[in-house]
């Protein structure tokens, strides 16, 4: 039997004007939500960063699931038309439970993460086939960039660095003392001995201190990130379903879309860091309690 979900949410009415639902461990993910507007202006956002329960980067696959079904929960409840996981970690432990959960369901929503599009970009940028990976210890205990860069092509190499105090650093807005400059210093150097050509910044903080990866890894070689391909892979998405807003010249009227905050932890200090990340006007910024996912009841229950 498949499980109904109720959607209650704002934008009810008109299908392709519901929210895009973006989720992340806290601020992080405002980073991925930056390209995903500057891409999709007229779409409206809603966005969900658990600051109560960040970090993300060493907490277990199975904790992830839970945490990650119960966002994607409260998001569907208000109404979201498609679900970006904006969080690597999350991505890493929870997409495949995600995309299972959404085949439960009636709604047909689709869940896109952070890993493919990277791999992606990665494997067509690198010429020498040797690609860095930096990122949480989650991320990098998941396997999730092996698999998705191996997938693509099974000659390519990845190199993962497991960086358990980088995302903290960044978020504490410390990136240009020595202690930060030391911290990264350290998580290039194996990349560095390793000679790769590529560096996918496997975290969602990580594009904040891209002039300082620049520098530490050396000019020449490229830095991935997710935000602008997974903007592109959105938009695909939508235009499939005949879910995309119309634009100005395609009937639209041209207008700019809403962008909501919901977060899990304090309101003022997500709208304090959350500035920073989005490097944009944070709007509405609400709290909410999250709940464990009820599972759809089994027929043979009984
Ligand atoms: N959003 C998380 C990630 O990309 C940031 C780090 C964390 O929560 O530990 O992995």
């Amino acid at each position: 039997m498949r499980a109904r979900l109720d959607i209650a949410g704002p934008g009810r009415g008109e299908p392709s004007r519901r929210p895009i639902g973006v989720f992340d461990s806290g601020v992080g993910g405002l980073t991925v939500l930056h390209d995903l507007l500057v891409r999709l202006p007229e779409e409206n956002f809603l966005y969900l960063g658990d600051t109560a329960r960040f970090p993300y980067g060493e907490r277990s696959a199975t904790e992830l699931e839970r945490f990650a079904l119960q966002m994607a929960e409260e998001l569907l409840r208000r109404g979201a038309k498609l679900l970006v996981v904006a969080c690597n970690a999350a991505t890493s432990a929870a997409l495949p439970a995600l995309r299972r959960r959404m085949m439960e369901t009636t709604l047909g929503v689709d869940v896109l993460g952070v890993v493919r599009p990277e791999a992606l970009q990665a494997v067509a940028a690198t010429r020498t086939g040797r690609i860095g990976l930096l990122a949480t210890p989650t991320t990098v205990a998941s396997g999730s960039y092996e698999e998705a860069v191996g997938a693509l092509d099974p000659h390519v190499t990845l190199h993962p660095v497991a960086c358990a105090t980088l995302a903290g650093i960044i978020q504490e807005g410390r990136q240009f003392d020595e202690q930060a400059v030391g911290t990264v210093r350290e998580a290039c150097a194996p990349l560095r001995e390793a000679r790769v050509d590529t560096v996918i910044l496997g975290c969602t903080h990580y594009p904040l201190i891209r002039l300082m990866l620049q520098r530490l890894l050396g000019p020449e070689v490229r830095l991935i990130s997710a935000g602008g391909a997974l903007a592109r892979q959105v938009e695909h998405a939508l235009g499939g379903r005949g879910l995309r807003v119309a634009r100005e010249g395609e009937g639209g009227g041209g207008g700019e879309g809403e962008y909501r905050f919901l977060c899990t932890g304090e309101v003022e200090s997500f709208c304090e860091l959350g500035t920073r990340f989005l490097q944009m006007p944070l709007g509405e910024v609400e709290r909410v309690e999250l709940v464990d996912v009820r599972r759809p009841a089994r027929e043979d229950a009984l």
